[in-house]
């Protein structure tokens, strides 16, 4: 890989110059004796990782998967880098992010139920290193600029502490584009009456005060050119990008929204503006990257976190059911990998191989910057040859989930406090407890699948579909080769497959960790801690 570095070995620091200048008869003396050229630029030779996350970015809604919205540059640069067609994420924020930070299944962090609420006490488990703690190991510069969504209850959670050189985004969720404010809510727990609103950017740990008002997606892609404008070419970076866009609330500048008068539902036409917006960030970045002479020896990684959300203008049409669903349409996720490091024949292909979120961590890590991932109790594989050289995928399976806290017994319980205990006593994985694995061709769901139907795109004028399941039913299969909208439940006829699905959930099962999925915290309230959401422990 070393002799595409030569962006790494320029001249601009001096001191690198007198380097250069007396090392270059030696240098010359050893390729002429036949030495490999790599040598000489050994400990730069790594290559920039460049990730984006968009958020809540729907399976449907790029250009290239036939979308009306605009997306030119993600369009470009998929068209000449890997397209990624059989590619999974998690259905819903936290979970995707844990496993990208860690390689590992949710069953083995205790992440497996919903995301970490404001004020619940949780983060991704410190005893697991994360993606940038590896690279910052390794030697890169690690820089994370947008949403970070993995805890922060205490300063050992925050980003600046796990890894990252630089941060600047926001801590929670979501929150509002411009003011940055964000309220406080968890779903049956009680605790955020009395809690004010609370701010919600930082510039590495302070309040960024002097950026309310101004949209999120435009602060992201200025302080991404800052960082790579200001990086040490001699160093590989890593920036994870993960942009607020395009998660609710809906909101995006005039600008965005004059070429889409012709879609007339509301909340679609205003988030294919967001779209437009981050797309156009994206092209900034990349913009810059080739102009600062960094692009060569990059390679960027785009993908979804989940699902659209249909209640905000997103959408997975033809795919089934949505964001925080174990449908299609909540787990197979938009991604690609474009990267002039990717040998030629394979620049502007498709790829078909089984890849899934946990996959980046080892993908990264030993894959492209040639690390090592020895003795890390990951979940994920290393893809990176599948992906730049097409061979078939190490991933054969996919556990999408178990999630012991969403069973239909439990589902009326007042606050998730009670639910706790229940883990324990219960033993073994049944039927009725929320999972779904993917083997092969095949997929079976158990429990609740969660949002079911099959919505096309408003601007379509095509009917939605929504599917009545029998009282009770619990169990669904799929061949997802031939039948990748999930239209054929073929559970009824394939009771083998089911029984040999089932008895590796069990198996996972058995692997699983408790789920830590604590009451929200009075002392978490914005109201004691200066108007911010920030650590209270
Ligand atoms: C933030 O908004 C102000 C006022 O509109 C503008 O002058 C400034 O350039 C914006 N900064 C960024 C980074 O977009
Ligand atoms: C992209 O760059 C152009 C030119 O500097 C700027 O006007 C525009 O606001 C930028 N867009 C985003 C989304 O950052
Ligand atoms: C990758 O790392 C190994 C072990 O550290 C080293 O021997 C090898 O030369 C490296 N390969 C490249 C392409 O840099």
């Amino acid at each position: 890989m070393c002799e595409m570095k030569h962006s790494n070995c320029n001249m601009k620091n001096p001191i690198h110059l007198v380097t250069m200048v007396t090392v270059l008869p030696v240098l010359l003396l050893l390729i002429l004796a036949g030495f490999p050229a790599s040598i000489h630029c050994a400990s730069t030779s790594r290559p920039n990782v460049i990730f984006i996350l968009a958020d809540d970015y729907g399976f449907h809604d790029i250009g290239y998967h036939g979308s009306v919205i605009k997306t030119p540059w993600l369009d470009k640069l998929a068209a000449g880098g890997v397209k990624l067609e059989n590619y999974y994420v998690q259905p819903i924020c936290t979970p995707t992010r844990s496993q990208l930070m860690s390689g590992r299944y949710q069953i083995h962090t205790g992440l497996e139920h919903s995301i970490i609420w404001v004020a619940q006490p949780s983060c991704l488990p410190l005893e697991n290193p994360t993606l940038a703690d590896r690279l910052k190991d390794l030697g890169y510069a690690t820089h994370a600029v947008g949403k970070w969504h993995l805890g922060f209850y205490k300063k050992a959670c925050w980003p600046t502490r796990r890894g990252f050189d630089t941060f600047y985004g926001y801590y929670t969720g979501s929150e509002d584009y411009y003011s940055h404010m964000r309220g406080c809510f968890m779903p049956g727990d009680r605790h955020c009456a009395g809690f004010s609103e609370g701010y919600d950017l930082r510039d590495q740990e302070a309040p960024a005060y002097q950026d309310k008002g101004n949209y999120s997606t435009f602060l992201f892609a200025e302080r991404a050119q800052r960082i790579l404008e200001s990086h040490d070419p001699k160093k590989p970076f890593f920036m994870y990008l993960p942009f607020q866009a395009v998660h609710g609330p809906l909101q995006v500048p005039e600008q965005y929204l004059q070429q889409y008068k012709d879609i007339k539902d509301k909340k679609r036409r205003v988030y294919a503006g967001m779209v437009t917006c981050m797309d156009e960030a994206i092209g900034n970045i990349t913009r810059r990257l080739v102009q600062l002479g960094l692009w060569d020896n990059t390679v960027l990684i785009f993908s979804t976190d989940n699902g659209g959300q249909i209640a905000v203008g997103g959408n997975n049409w033809p795919l089934r059911g949505w964001k925080a669903s174990l449908w299609e349409g909540g787990v197979h996720g938009v991604g690609f990998v474009h990267s002039p490091l990717i040998p030629k024949v394979k620049q502007g292909t498709v790829s078909t191989e089984m890849i899934h979120v946990s996959d980046w961590f080892p993908t990264i890590v030993a894959g492209i910057a040639n690390g090592s991932v020895a003795g890390l109790p990951l979940d994920g594989f290393n893809v990176w040859d599948s992906i730049s050289k097409g061979v078939p995928s190490p991933r054969t399976e996919i556990l999408h989930n178990i999630d012991v806290l969403t069973t239909p017994d439990l589902e009326s319980q007042p606050t998730f406090k009670s639910y706790l205990p229940r883990f324990n006593e219960s033993g073994t994985y049944n039927t009725s407890i929320r999972a779904a694995i993917r083997m092969g061709d095949w997929k079976l769901i158990t429990g609740q699948p969660g949002n079911s139907s099959w919505i096309p795109p408003p601007e379509a004028g095509i009917v939605p579909i929504h599917p009545v399941e029998p009282v009770g039913k619990h169990v669904w299969l799929f061949n997802i080769q031939e039948d990748p909208n999930e239209r054929f439940d073929l559970s009824d006829s394939e009771p083998d497959i089911v029984k040999r699905m089932v008895a590796r959930l069990q198996y996972y099962y058995s692997t699983m960790v408790p789920p830590f999925y604590p009451p929200g915290d009075p002392n978490a309230n914005p109201k004691l801690h200066g108007g911010i959401w920030t650590n209270w422990e």
